[in-house]
C-alpha cells in the first residue's frame, strides 16, 4: 500500500488554515493509504517557545487530530520526538544538504528576517532537513500539506534524489545493501481549495499561528461567540455582490472559500448562492456554517481530553509502529553511507 505522512507543529492553537489546508484532507486518505500523522514537537522549538506549554500543546494537537476524524484503527498517530530516528536521520541528511539550498527557503528568510541573525538558532536553518527526515524515513508516497509547505517538499525531493544518486544503486549493493534506491521520492498533495487560507484581517497575508492578533484567525476550538465576533469584525469591501477570484477582492474570495469548504458545497453552488448577497446577509450564513462544522469537532475534543490515559496509549502505540518502519530506513542509510555496523 502507498504511504502518506503529515504533521502539524504544536505551537499556539490550531486554526482553520491548518485544518482546511491539511488535517481535513488527511481524513479521506486513511481509507486508501497507509497513513502516519505526527505532531512535530521538534520543529516547534526552532523559534522561541514556552517550555511550560510544549507538552500540553503536543497532547492538545494529538487530541485535535483525533477530534477532526483521524482514526487510530487506521492511522498511526505519534509524537515526532518519541521516534528517535527523526533526529538521527536529519543529521545523516544534513551532510548532503548544501547550505545554499537552505538559505533559499522562503520560510527561513521570512522568519530569520523578523528575528535577526543573532537571535536565530541554527535549527531554524536546518528545519527543512528535519522535515525531509520526517518524510523520507517512512518511504512516503504522498504528503498532504498546504501551499506554504510546497517549497519544503521540493527540497525533500531534491535531498532524496541527491542521496539516491550519491549512495544508491550498485554502490549500495557493494556495501551489502539491496541496491537500487534508498529513498522513495515523495509527492506533495496540495488541495485545490483551502491550500492557502488567508487572514481575516488582511486578505493578502495567510492565516497564521504567529500573527499577533487573534482576530486574524479562527481557531478550531474557538467558541460560538468568538467565531461570531471574529466574522462580524473581519475585513470586507464595498463592492456589490460576492465573487470568487477577483484579485481586487482577496477577502471576499477567502471568505467564500472558507464557506465552501465548511458547508461542503461546490464552488459553483456557492457562486450561485452568494453572487447577489451583501455582507450583511453573508456573514450570518458563514458564521452558522463554521459553528455547525466546528461544534462536533469541539465536542469530540472534550471527550478525548477527558480520558488522557487513552490518548497516551494511542501515542505510545503510534510511536512503536512508526519506529519499526523508521529504523529500517535509518539502518539502510547508515549502511549505504558506509558506517561500521553495530
Ligand atoms: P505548520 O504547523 O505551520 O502547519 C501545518 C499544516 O497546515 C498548513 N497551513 C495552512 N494551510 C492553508 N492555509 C493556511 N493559512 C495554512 N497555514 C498552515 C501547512 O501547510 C501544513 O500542512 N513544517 C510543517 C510541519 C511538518 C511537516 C513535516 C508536514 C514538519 N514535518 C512532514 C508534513 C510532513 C509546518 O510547520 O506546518
Amino acid at each position: 500500500r502507498k504511504r502518506v505522512v503529515s504533521g502539524v507543529q504544536p505551537t499556539g492553537s490550531i486554526h482553520l488554515g491548518n485544518y482546511l489546508g491539511a488535517i481535513k484532507n488527511w481524513i479521506a486518505l486513511q481509507n486508501t493509504y497507509e497513513t502516519l500523522f505526527f505532531i512535530v514537537d521538534l520543529h516547534a522549538i526552532t523559534l522561541p517557545y514556552d517550555t511550560q506549554q510544549l507538552a500540553k500543546s503536543t497532547r492538545d494537537t494529538a487530541a485535535i487530530y483525533l477530534a477532526c476524524g483521524v482514526d487510530t484503527s487506521k492511522a498511526a498517530v505519534f509524537v515526532q520526538s518519541h521516534v528517535r530516528a527523526h533526529v538521527e536521520l536529519m543529521w545523516l541528511l544534513s551532510s548532503d544538504t548544501p547550505i545554499g539550498w537552505l538559505n533559499r527557503m522562503i520560510q527561513f528568510k521570512e522568519k530569520s528576517r523578523k528575528a535577526g541573525d543573532e537571535n536565530v538558532g541554527a535549527a531554524l536553518l536546518t528545519y527543512p532537513v528535519l522535515m525531509a527526515a520526517d518524510i523520507l524515513l517512512y518511504q512516503s508516497d504522498f504528503v498532504p500539506v498546504g501551499e506554504d509547505q510546497k517549497q519544503h517538499l521540493e527540497l525533500t525531493r531534491e535531498i532524496a534524489e541527491r542521496i539516491n544518486y550519491l549512495y544508491g544503486g550498485r554502490k549500495w549493493k557493494k556495501l551489502g545493501g539491496r541496491g537500487g534506491t534508498i529513498f522513495k521520492v515523495p509527492e506533495p498533495l496540495i488541495p485545490p481549495a483551502g491550500a492557502r487560507i488567508m487572514s481575516l484581517t488582511d486578505g493578502l497575508s495567510k492565516m497564521s499561528k504567529s500573527a499577533p492578533s487573534d482576530q486574524s484567525r479562527i481557531n478550531l476550538l474557538d467558541s460560538k461567540d468568538v467565531i461570531a465576533s471574529k466574522i462580524k469584525r473581519c475585513k470586507t469591501d464595498s463592492f456589490s455582490g460576492l465573487e470568487f477570484d477577483n484579485p481586487e477582492r482577496p477577502e471576499c474570495s477567502n471568505l467564500l472559500s472558507i464557506y465552501q469548504l465548511v458547508s461542503g458545497k461546490t464552488k459553483e453552488e456557492v457562486t450561485q448562492e452568494c453572487q447577489d448577497m451583501n455582507w450583511g446577509t453573508f456573514k450570518p450564513l458563514i458564521t452558522d456554517a463554521l459553528i455547525d462544522h466546528l461544534h462536533p469537532i469541539q465536542v469530540r475534543y472534550e471527550e478525548i481530553m477527558s480520558d488522557s490515559t487513552c490518548l497516551d496509549g494511542i501515542l505510545a502505540e503510534g510511536a512503536l509502529k512508526a519506529s519499526e518502519i523508521a529504523d529500517a530506513t535509518l539502518n539502510n542509510v547508515y549502511q549505504a553511507k558506509g558506517f561500521l555496523r553495530r
